[in-house]
């Protein structure tokens, strides 16, 4: 019955059924591989733009769906997934060699928590199986390395910086370079000069995606990075407080002044959840008052919003920014931060592990959706 089923009918069968986030069609995107048919079954592999895609489990479902209402009857269907992390950088002159993504992590205000969620976000990402790399950019106040325990210092060889290697993840920060208690006193030249050297002569081997934590504001760290090379987009981290909003504001517009994409923004320190905190970490009576509650399926009263609610998410409607997810001001991830810890953040039972994972799915589908949304632009020759 089924010995006439060609690949074409397959991928026939699949057409108008297309990735929810970039909305264009799987097959069209080149995302239907290893179609192999055998007498009663179809096999084939859904080739995903990222491993932490948000849709997977819809895509799969939709795949199915078209096969088994379009192809004959008495067809079993086997469907793998697989991710192949898109990215502009490889290849590309200029660009740093073997990097798809370069994503930098910014805001108006300091302390809003944007050097705690680019190690976030980087470790997020390497849990789905991706390669992933760190540059701490906050010259004059590094804290990358304290944030994810790293410490050493990078070695070279013949002319490449060696980074330093930490619970999966390749790092460079000044904070290697540098004696404690030392100050870095530097001015725009040599600033351009050392982000260049950790961008262009670190060996950061193959990476699905290098996180950049930039320092606070609209300074001079952005520019020359936004012109050393092509990044694939902007993260905007911003509390909810109106003074954290006006500096956001003028982050995203910094960033679309030097052509950088935003590819969305971050409600952190969003609320304080006192039941979890208080079935965490309360005594003996708090604990026996929350016993058995959930505040993560049902959020109502147990939120305490500090710093205003909703300031972020209502910003980036107003702004035309995609809003990447809130993160609730919690003990523990001060405390993973500041023990060196980070990655405990999603760890099983941590409290933040829900927003964290969300969070780096969305930004991941954004990823996806700037690198197939805008294919870069062919070099223009001068003639003449
Ligand atoms: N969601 C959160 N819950 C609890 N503490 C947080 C949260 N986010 C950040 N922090 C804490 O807030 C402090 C500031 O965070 P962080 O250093 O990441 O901010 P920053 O924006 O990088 O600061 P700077 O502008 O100085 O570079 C740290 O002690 C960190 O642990
Ligand atoms: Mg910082």
């Amino acid at each position: 019955m089924t010995t006439t089923l060609t690949e074409r009918d397959v991928l026939n069968a699949l057409k108008g059924v297309k990735d929810p986030d970039i909305g264009r069609d799987l097959v069209d995107l080149g995302m239907i591989k290893d179609v192999r048919i055998t007498e009663n079954t179809v096999a084939l592999t859904v080739n995903l733009t990222t491993p932490a895609c948000p849709l997977k489990a819809q895509i799969e479902r939709e795949v199915r769906t078209a096969l088994e209402t379009r192809l004959p009857a008495g067809l079993t269907f086997q469907i793998t997934l697989t991710a192949d992390v898109r990215g502009k950088g490889v290849s590309e002159s200029g660009d740093i060699p073997g990097v798809k993504n370069v994503i930098a992590v910014g805001s108006g205000k300091g302390g809003v928590g944007k050097s705690t969620m680019a190690a976030v976000i980087a470790h997020g990402l390497r849990s789905y199986g991706s390669k992933v790399g760190l540059v701490d950019a906050d010259v004059y106040g590094p804290s990358v390395p304290h944030l994810v325990g790293a410490t050493g210092r990078p070695m070279a060889i013949g002319d490449r910086i060696q980074p330093i290697e930490t619970a999966g993840l390749k790092i460079m920060s000044m904070g290697f370079l540098l004696e404690p208690d030392r100050a870095v006193i530097m001015r725009g030249p040599m600033l351009h000069g050392i982000m260049n050297q950790f961008l262009r002569q670190v060996d950061w081997g193959t990476l699905d995606y290098l996180v950049i934590d930039l320092p606070p504001g609209t300074g001079d760290v952005p520019l020359t990075l936004s012109q050393s090379l092509p990044l694939t987009g902007a993260v905007v981290v911003c509390t909810p407080q109106e003074v954290a909003l006006l500096d956001a504001s003028r982050a995203i517009a910094m960033f679309r002044q030097l052509k950088v994409p935003v590819l969305g923004m971050i409600e952190n320190m969003a609320f304080f959840d006192v039941l979890a905190y208080l079935r965490e970490r309360g005594g003996p009576e708090a604990k026996r008052i929350v016993e058995g509650r959930s505040s993560f399926d049902a959020p109502g009263d147990e939120r305490v919003y500090l710093f205003g609610r909703g300031g972020a998410r209502r910003k980036a409607a107003q702004l035309g920014v995609p809003f990447l997810g809130e993160v609730p001001l919690n003990i523990g991830i001060r405390e993973d931060g500041d023990h060196g810890k980070i990655d405990h953040v999603f760890d099983a039972g941590s409290p933040s592990r829900p927003y964290l994972m969300a969070l780096v799915e969305q930004l991941a589908a954004q990823i996806s959706i700037q690198n197939l949304k805008t294919p870069k632009m062919p070099k223009l020759e001068v003639i003449g």
